[in-house]
């Protein structure tokens, strides 16, 4: 295995990276005549690449024996720096060292790119990053958060909306809130809660998605308990009403599921800058390509 191979997703993946690579090339399009500085931030980014392993089908009557391939794919990063026209800075941040390792050989083979490559914790990373930036006049950036799962921090939202400059593609882990919420409340441990709490910015969750329940066992006998109430749906209205309360503009998600056909994450679009014309522009771009993405 090379320091590059990086094995993720599924179909929902290639048509995820589609979406966010189409908003970047129409983004830089669009900004170029008018800002100086227009930067790409990858907070989970990954190797640069990504190892898809197409799986090979035995000889039958539908034909012949086919063997499994392997194909390299380009992840985030890599999509950020083809894009033309091309963005002044690139950072990319990850929290695994062999990845941390491929996004340097990867900034190596384009040295006359502005490549930052930032290892740990992606929100300690990026509270670092923005809090380096003395004005954002004259930069515009686009954030991708692409975790595997809970990994990013209320907190790290509301430094990222403070800037009015950063427009975020979020890949809200909807598996994540429905395992760590679980059915009875009595199995929410605390580092259940805290995860959910950490990551939707308020406690609240516990009241708005949970009720008591009368509870009937074998002999007939009831006691209440209580019971989550709230389905997936309704979790991600929530985090999107939650977002919406923060961000100057959020548009509708584009909802992902596993190959069952289970919901795994809600791909949202979240704009900083209050401005009409910036909300207006970043808009009308994002929900032409989000309502690709949902006819696809
Ligand atoms: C879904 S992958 C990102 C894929 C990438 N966007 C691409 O297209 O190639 C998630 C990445 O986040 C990294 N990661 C996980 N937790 C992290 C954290 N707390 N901070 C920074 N990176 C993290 C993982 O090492 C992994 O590379």
């Amino acid at each position: 295995m090379t320091p590059a191979d990086h094995e993720f997703g599924s179909i929902s993946t290639d048509l995820k990276l589609s979406l966010v690579g189409g908003y970047l090339q129409q983004f830089t399009t669009a900004l170029r005549p008018q800002f100086e500085n227009l930067w790409y931030i990858d907070a989970f980014a990954g190797t640069g690449e990504r190892t898809v392993v197409i799986p090979g089908r035995a000889a039958d009557m539908l034909g012949p024996k086919v063997d499994e391939r392997v194909e390299r794919r380009r992840g985030s990063a890599k999509i950020a720096i083809d894009v033309v026209p091309e963005f002044d800075r690139l950072v990319f941040m990850d929290k695994r060292a062999r990845h941390i390792a491929a996004l340097n050989e990867l900034r190596a083979s384009h040295a006359h790119r502005a490549i930052d490559v930032i290892p740990g914790d992606a929100n300690a990373a990026i509270m670092r990053l923005l809090s380096q930036q003395r004005s954002w006049a004259g930069t515009r950036a686009v954030m991708f958060l692409d975790p595997y799962g809970m990994s990013v921090d209320w907190e790290t939202l509301v430094a990222i909306r403070q800037t009015e400059a950063i427009d975020v593609w979020y890949l809200v882990s909807l598996a994540g809130l429905f395992r760590q919420a679980t059915r009875d409340a009595e199995d929410l441990d605390p580092s259940k809660r805290a995860a959910l709490t950490r990551m939707i910015g308020t406690p609240d969750w516990q009241e708005d998605w949970y009720e008591l329940k009368k509870r009937t066992n074998l002999f007939g006998d009831t006691d209440e308990r209580l019971a989550r109430t709230a389905e997936v749906d309704d979790m991600e209205r929530y985090f999107g009403a939650r977002l919406a309360d923060l961000f100057a503009a959020v548009l509708p998600p584009l909802r992902l599921n596993d190959d069952r056909g289970i919901p795994q994450f809600a791909l949202f679009f979240a704009i900083s800058n209050p401005k009409p014309a910036a909300i207006g522009l970043a808009t009308r771009i994002a929900r032409h390509i989000l309502k690709a993405g949902m006819a696809s």
